[in-house]
This record gives C-alpha cells, structure tokens and sequence, in this order.
C-alpha cells in the first residue's frame, strides 16, 4: 500500500428535514449572510421562501443574489463579490445545483482578495493560479440537486469570460463548513436534469476510481457511489417522486463528494470543461454523458482491473471471466445506464462543432492537464481527439 492522506473538514448535515437547520447553522457563522441561487428554479420550488423565513428566525440578516447562471463566470464572481463586501457580509450561502454552490464559493474569495477571480482559475498569462487565503469567507452550502458534489470539495469551477477557459479555484480555504444534504430537496428536478446530475456522479465516481492518484478511502467511496447511481438513478429519472431513489442518490453525491475532494477528476473532466467553455449552453451532464461510451472502449487496455471492477458494479455478469474479458463490458455497462435514464446523446446533438474538437484537445492539454496526468496510460494529443470523434 502506498502511503496517503484523507482530508475533508465538511460539518455533514445530510437526510430528509436537514434543510430545517440552515438557520442555526450560519447563525454559528455570521449574522450577515449573502444568499446566493438563480433567478427561478428555488422561488418556484418554494425553497428561496423557506430559507429567508429561516434566517430571518435565526437572526441573520440577508443579502439576496439571485444570478447564479449555468456555467458560471468570472465577471459574475466578481460581481458578487463586490456586494458582499458593500454589504458587509461575512458568510455566504450557496442555494441550489452546482452553479449556486460555485458561485457561492468564488464569491466567498473574492470578496475577500483584492485580485479579479480570474487570476485564481486559470494558469497561462497570469501565471500560477492563486489559492483563496483564510481569509475567504465561511460557506454553507445547501444542495438540491444529486450532481456536482460541490458542497463537499475544494474545488469551484468557473468560466474565465475573456479567455473561454473553465477551470477551478482550488484550496483547502473554499471546503464549505456546512454542506446541507436534504434528499426531498431533489425531489422537485426534472427527468432530464435528475439524469444529467447523476451522470456527473458516476463520472466523479468513475474518474476517482480509475485515477493514477486514488487512494483506498476514495476507492471504497467512489464504488459504493457508482453501484448506488446503477441501481438508483433510473428509478429517480422515472419517478421524481421515489423517495428511497431520490435519498439512495443523494448519499451517492455525498460518497463521490467524498472522494472528489480527495482525487479530482481525470480525462472526461479534463475534456468536459473545453467544451463547456466554448458552449456554455451545454449542461456539464450531458457533456460527460456524450463521452462516457468511447471512454468506456478506451480504457480497458489502461486499465484492465479497474474497468473490469466497473462492468461489475454497473450490474454486467462477468462471472468466470478474466480481468481483461470482464473490462471489455464496462462500455456495454454504461450504454445500458445512459440509455435507461433517456441520456445516450453523442457530442454532435449537443450543438458542438466538428471544427472545434482540435481546439478542445488542446485546451484539455493546456489548462486541464493535471486531469489528463492521472489518467492511466499516457494520454496523447491523438488520443484526446480520438476520444471526441468517437464521441461526435
Ligand atoms: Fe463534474
């Protein structure tokens, strides 16, 4: 065994009622919160209601930042940010998916570092990223989706306007102290997002896995979530309202958060957050859902015990076959689970241009690198291209 280390300093308050605590937990924080989320989704839910009526209880003042877009940018950060410090808030909560929870989380640094967020996302021309110091502000963050994992990891991601670059602020200063983890808050998310969520998931949990850089702890999360998103996620597409599906996906968000945080992510990642960049229309799901099968046909010769491991939790009987037989079912395993929660899509339905795979490789080689390092087998500029026109 190689030697490692686990870290994760989240206060975990996860199952169905949880969202009942918000107020008394950031009343521990801070007594003037910036509320962050987007324009609709949480007012209709009711959620937006219920969380103002509980901080005013709390007594915590609120500041309201409705803005939180998919594929949040800088120039939104830095917005934020601003206000928070006109407002003089000293925490700030995250309302909703991972845009809400990113946003929360770069809004937290920059309204504590005098710097433009961008210089802490992006390498190139302004250097080493910077990391978010102590004095980035106290997170909460309140989940209502099984997706990102955000309210569990060291990581917000974000959309460098002037560069098209998505990359992630990343330091131990933006772990969120509370992440709120309540399974009825999902209940409200359609089909096609529910599915979408929980491919990211399974990709969190997959890429972790299979990872040069994975350790036992994050090994024993990241299986435990992939056979809960096997066995779940196509009864909570199917019924929103599974009670039992919608609590069993949210605990395998919190597993794959668990070991996210401690791994990041690899090549899909690696390959999503180009294409995301340069079509910011494009749900971060679907992204990775259009890749998933290609990457299922390419990794067994990389690695042939772990994509085997893979064929077997996603449910395929590779009973008396070798490591290397058993493996070549993983891609059968997620065409199967894609096709049963209506997300077998490929790069072209997506809107993306056959013209810009190259500049996609190459973004992936530029400023996602450390994700294409710890992926097994030495990934070469051909390889990345071959893994998108398999998957257009
Ligand atoms: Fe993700």
């Amino acid at each position: 065994m190689q030697p490692f280390t686990f870290y994760n300093p989240v206060e975990l308050v996860a199952g169905p009622g949880t969202f009942e605590q918000l107020g008394e937990k950031v009343a521990k924080l801070g007594c003037q919160a910036m509320l962050v989320t987007g324009r609709n989704a949480m007012r209709k839910a009711g959620y937006l209601d219920r969380a103002l009526q509980m901080l005013t209880d709390a007594g915590v003042q609120c500041v309201l930042f409705d803005k939180a877009i998919p594929n949040p940018t800088d120039e939104l950060a830095d917005e934020g940010g601003r206000l928070a410090r006109e407002t003089n808030c000293n925490v700030v909560i995250g309302l909703g998916g991972g845009s809400a929870m990113d946003t929360a989380k770069a809004i937290a640094v920059a309204a504590t570092h005098s710097q433009p967020i961008a210089e802490f996302l992006v390498s190139g021309p302004y250097g080493q990223p910077r990391i978010p110091s102590a004095a980035t502000l106290p997170i909460v963050c309140v989940t209502t989706t099984a997706g990102t994992s955000s309210q569990l990891t060291p990581f917000a991601v974000a959309t460098v306007t002037a560069t098209r670059q998505k990359n992630a602020i990343a330091g131990r200063n933006i772990y969120p102290r509370v992440a709120i983890c309540d399974p009825t808050l999902t209940m409200s998310v359609p089909p096609r997002i529910t599915a979408a969520c929980g491919i990211d998931v399974l990709c969190h949990s997959i890429e972790t896995f299979i990872n040069t850089m994975t350790q036992p702890l994050a090994e024993a999360f990241a299986q435990r979530a992939i056979s809960l998103v096997a066995e779940y996620l196509p009864r909570a597409v199917a019924d929103g309202q599974d009670a039992e599906a919608r609590q069993m996906m949210s605990l395998a968000d919190i597993f794959a958060g668990y070991a996210l945080s401690n791994c990041g992510a690899t090549v899909l990642h690696a390959l999503e957050h180009p294409i995301s960049a340069l079509y910011p229309h494009v749900p971060h799901g679907e992204g990775l859902a259009a890749m998933l099968i290609a990457y299922g046909r390419m990794m067994p010769s990389r690695a042939p015990a772990k994509l085997a491991r893979l064929a077997e939790l996603l449910g395929e009987d590779v009973s008396g076959l070798s490591d290397e037989q058993a493996a070549g079912k993983a891609a059968a395993g997620l065409q199967a689970l894609l096709e049963q929660v209506n997300l077998r899509l490929r790069l072209r339905d997506l809107g993306v241009e056959h013209e810009s795979l190259p500049r996609i490789a190459d973004d992936a080689l530029d400023y996602m690198q450390r994700g294409i390092a710890k992926t097994p087998g030495k990934l070469t500029r051909d390889d990345l291209i071959a893994l998108l026109e398999a998957s257009y």
